[in-house]
């Protein structure tokens, strides 16, 4: 038999103990395919004496993650610890000792997958990171595989759980925000502290890896735009339904003529766009290739054994790559410098709910100024609130994001505008 492929592992939560259970279960099939027994040496844990639902031998176990980053035997490092400094300590590490890395942690490669993948080519070691977006959908080795052959110009991706399951619930069961978030957090779909999957920064950092990878351009965190779901009502779900639409907090990657795009955002989609029936917690990421048109990768966005094929899939590419003498050969550098849409670049289409005074000319104030920035209207309808209020519901047609902002500027000024109660982008009508 071939000698053994070792694997220290770092952490053993949720997906380190996925990792560990379709190891164990599939090991035969495993061996067929890499020709070589994958064999776990270690596993580093905070506590060795902490109760888990899962049988680890007592050697495997070490509190001392130089056990795994100095061991000579290791051939492959699998990173499931999460966090940012620590774990990029012990991913540099593991490359400038040529262990093969294996990663699912998304903010890790968001911030710093740049100068870890330029690590991996100068030590020539495999850095992956499949379960850093989408869970247990294949979605990275599509880009970078599958559709290899392709020039893929548009990304638009469902990729927050916890979001998509709130935003659900709203629609379905017309129940409040902070209702669903707490049932949410009830059935453990949302964590305790949910800030960074409601306010957007999770679906942020999965977009920049995914720009990254679809566009051959290096993607910073901060060329995302960014706008969470906190702030959505149950009126507003209500309006966009009526209207024949359903909100998502979508993710979208766009390149014109190599100008390049980034945003998340909650979005108005028809209800017939395949991405508005991704319901619940589940996971979806449409791409468009010139050459294959429309295609969609839908799927679990985490959990333990969906999240852990992605990670063992990259741990039996690695493997199959030390077999065959490739590794460090197969992660793709960027080709493009970064060259992003100015504001009168972006074009967008949008929703609007506005709060108006009751009054003689007012609609005719608020429509003159969409006009006054060559912005024309789609839909329009007016619902008496009160005596003296009235809320206004648009949707515009599309134009440049810079005619928005003024439009945004001027209605700041206006009298007649009370408030303006909310306002979504509307895509998925090309
Ligand atoms: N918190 C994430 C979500 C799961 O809700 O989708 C892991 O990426």
């Amino acid at each position: 038999m071939n000698k053994p492929i070792v694997i220290g592992m770092i952490g053993l939560g949720t997906v380190g103990s996925g990792v560990m259970r379709l190891i164990a279960r599939n090991a035969e099939q495993f061996l067929h395919k890499v020709g070589a027994p994958l064999v776990i040496k270690h596993v580093a844990v905070q506590s060795k004496e902490k109760e888990r639902d899962l049988e680890v031998a007592p050697q495997v176990l070490t509190d001392n993650v130089e056990d795994i980053l100095n061991d000579p035997e290791i051939d492959i490092v699998v990173e499931v610890m999460g966090g940012i400094e620590q774990a990029k300590q012990y991913v540099t590490k593991a490359l400038q000792n040529k262990k093969h890395v294996i990663t699912a942690n998304k903010d890790l490669i968001a911030l710093h997958g740049a100068e870890l993948a330029q690590l991996a080519n100068e030590y020539e070691c495999d850095l992956f990171y499949e379960a850093s977006v989408g869970g247990g959908i294949p979605i990275i080795r599509s880009l970078t595989h599958g559709l290899a052959s392709d020039e893929i110009n548009r990304v638009v991706g469902i990729v927050n759980g916890t979001t998509n399951y709130i935003l659900t619930k709203m629609s379905q069961n017309h129940e409040d925000f902070g209702d669903v978030l707490q049932d949410a957090k009830a059935k453990g779909f949302a964590e305790s502290d949910p800030s960074s999957d409601i306010d957007g920064l999770d679906a942020a950092r999965k977009m920049a890896i995914l720009s990254g990878l679809a566009f051959s351009t290096n993607i910073d965190l901060s060329d995302v735009h960014v706008k969470g779901i906190r702030h959505v009502s149950l009126e507003d779900i209500k309006y966009i339904q009526n209207l024949g639409y359903t909100l998502k907090l979508l993710g979208i990657g766009d390149r014109k003529h190599q100008k390049i795009e980034i945003s998340v955002e909650p979005t108005l989609l028809p209800n017939s766009h395949p991405l508005a029936s991704v319901h619940n917690e589940f996971n979806a990421v449409y791409l468009y290739g010139e050459a294959v048109g429309e295609t969609m990768f839908y799927g679990p966005g985490a959990g333990s054994l969906p999240t852990a094929t992605a990670v063992v899939s990259d741990v039996l590419e690695a493997a199959k790559n030390l077999r065959l003498g490739t590794t460090g050969r197969s992660y793709i550098t960027p080709q493009y410098g970064k060259d992003l849409k100015s504001n009168a670049e972006m074009d967008r289409k949008y929703f609007f709910r506005i709060l108006v005074k009751d009054k003689p000319g007012a609609l005719a104030q608020i429509t003159s100024i969409f006009a006054k920035h060559g912005i024309s209207l789609e839909r329009i309808l007016q619902q008496p609130k009160s005596k003296s209020v009235a809320e206004v519901v648009l949707i515009t047609y599309r134009s440049s994001y810079e005619n928005y902002e003024e439009v945004f500027n001027e209605f700041e000024q206006l009298d007649v505008i009370d408030s303006i109660l909310s306002s979504y982008r509307v895509e998925g009508e090309e």
